[in-house]
């Protein structure tokens, strides 16, 4: 285990990934752990990330002292490095050039950090504060132009501390960096696998089931099928699989997670079709938000129904990903949409939870799912909102309204698909905006729905750039739309990025 002390650096997601590439098991905590919490987990290796605050501000976050005198390696990244300096007698101040962006380092001794690194390569620099002086018993083992120390350690201490940001990928050798602490440094072995994980979760969650009720709300994504195929494995037909359908799926989605879960996998598997109740609840309403609103309420509705039915039920599985609790507390992000997640928990509900995928990233559960078996389609599957169609088809929803975007956006999955662009390109789908518009088609006038196409590249969805799609692409899409879509005469391609826009059109 190596434990990731948090400072509130922006790349601390990015550090952990870059642990566990080198399959090490890696957490990430507040800096104010204590030193018996520090024990009691018994890290081989501990680092400290960068962060916004100055080592000398009054509020400045700070670890215990202790911890320099427990003889685990540490290594300090940014603001981790310069709280070392300072800790143990260096002097840290503040910048005349601020440097950012990629620096030319050059690494002038011998070090186990540097370990088949040439002399000169190129780091990530962002900061204001630098290391001016090296506390006494630590060597300077790198430099900038500007950082008179841009690494020290302390070898026999297990000391070490970098200026810049080896997580980043412009740190041109900044994976052996980590590498070289991991291995070289802490002594780790590179053990940790999705397999490992797999049998530890396995047998955690029979332990802690036992013979009780499990439900899970499936909605066919990467994690919730991810978790339910895990949990199965674990238990068996103790596990219970509910999926709403709300009618306001994609095309043919329904039965197809449906023959996956119900056939392939054999596990219990409960489909609600409730099409006509979302639509009676949707119709005439057309402010986006309360449409949201409205199917995220029903939703939990019926899934509470079904649970009833179900008699006393004792746990609930949930696809929380690492991310979603790293970030957890740290932010207050002002809503921009309420997004509804199909499994998210009924407030007054009474279950313990499962959650399989706490400390995983994404990537990690896309693996995890191969390593089960998982169809492709299914663990490489894009991300599609709760809401479903309903905020693909802007204003108020019709059938005749989704059927056409639901025709459009199967065209375009499969347009895709065929250029081999499915994997490089986040999301990409159709939308209805509502706009009708003249055209000609065999010589007679038309007046018909425009289509619009929404394709965007992205590492988390939090920020994205609409997708190159090449022109030949779009055309085909363009032209089979118009052609097999009845009812569509004009076809859009969204430019936007986000921000200004979402990736959604509500
Ligand atoms: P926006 O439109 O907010 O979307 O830029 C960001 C990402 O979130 C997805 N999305 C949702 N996912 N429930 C979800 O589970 C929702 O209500 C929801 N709304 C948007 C969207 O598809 C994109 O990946």
């Amino acid at each position: 285990l190596i434990l990731i002390l948090d400072f509130g650096g922006q790349y601390n997601q990015l550090i952990a990934r870059r642990v566990r590439e080198f399959n090490v098991y890696c957490e990430v905590v507040p800096y104010k752990i204590s030193v018996e919490e520090i024990k009691k987990k018994n890290p081989t290796g501990i680092i400290f990330t960068g962060g916004p605050a100055s080592v000398y501000g009054e509020t400045a976050p700070k670890c215990h002292e202790d911890i320099f005198k427990l003889g685990i390696p540490i290594l300090g990244i940014c603001y981790g490095g310069q709280l070392i300096a300072t800790a143990l007698g260096g002097k840290v101040n503040r910048a005349k050039n601020r440097e950012y962006g990629k620096t030319a380092l050059n690494i002038n001794e011998k070090s186990l950090l540097f370990k088949d690194i040439e002399q000169n390569t190129i780091c990530w620099m962002s900061h204001t504060d630098f290391i001016e002086e090296a506390p006494v018993d630590f060597k300077v083992t790198a430099t900038t132009t500007d950082c008179p120390v841009a690494a020290m350690e302390n070898h026999s201490a297990k000391l070490y501390a970098v200026q810049f940001h080896p997580e980043v990928e412009h740190t041109q050798k900044g994976s052996e960096m980590i590498r070289n602490f991991l291995y070289e440094i802490c002594g780790c072995k590179g053990s940790w696998t999705m397999k490992n994980y797999i049998e530890e979760e396995i047998s955690y969650i029979r332990e802690k089931v036992g013979d009780r009720k499990v439900l899970c709300a499936l909605s066919g994504g990467v994690d919730s099928s991810v978790a339910a195929v895990l949990v199965h494995q674990a238990i068996g037909d103790n596990l219970t699989c509910v999926f709403v359908d709300h009618g306001l799926l994609r095309k043919n989605e329904g039965d197809w997670v449906e023959d996956i879960f119900k056939n392939k996998f054999k596990i219990n598997f409960i489909r609600v079709n409730a099409k006509d109740r979302f639509l009676g609840k949707l119709a005439g309403v057309s402010d986006p938000e309360r449409k949201r609103k409205i199917i995220g309420e029903e939703f939990i509705r019926l899934f509470e129904e079904e649970a009833k039915k179900l008699g006393k039920i004792d746990f609930l599985v949930q696809g929380t990903l690492y991310p979603d609790i790293i970030e957890s507390g740290t932010e207050t992000a002002a809503v921009i949409k309420s997004h509804h997640n199909v499994g998210g928990l009924p407030e007054d509900m009474d279950f313990h939870l499962i959650e399989p995928f706490k400390f995983l990233f994404k990537d990690e559960v896309r693996a995890v799912g191969t390593e089960l078996g998982l169809p492709e389609e299914i663990v490489w599957r894009q991300p599609f909102p709760g809401p479903g169609l309903a905020v693909r088809v802007l204003g108020e929803i019709t059938e005749e309204k989704l059927e056409i975007v639901r025709e459009a956006d199967a065209i375009v999955r499969d347009e895709i698909k065929s250029a081999g662009l499915d994997r490089q390109i986040w999301q990409y789908f159709a939308v209805l905006p509502g706009i009708m518009s003249v055209g000609v088609m065999g010589d007679e006038r038309t007046y018909a729905h425009t289509v619009g196409i929404r394709a965007i590249t992205s590492s988390d969805a939090m920020t994205a750039d609409w997708a190159r799609i090449p022109f030949e692409v779009l055309e085909k899409m363009s032209r089979r739309i118009v052609n097999e879509v009845e009812g569509v005469n004009r076809i859009v391609y969204d430019i936007t990025s986000k921000p200004p826009s979402t990736v959604e059109w509500e």
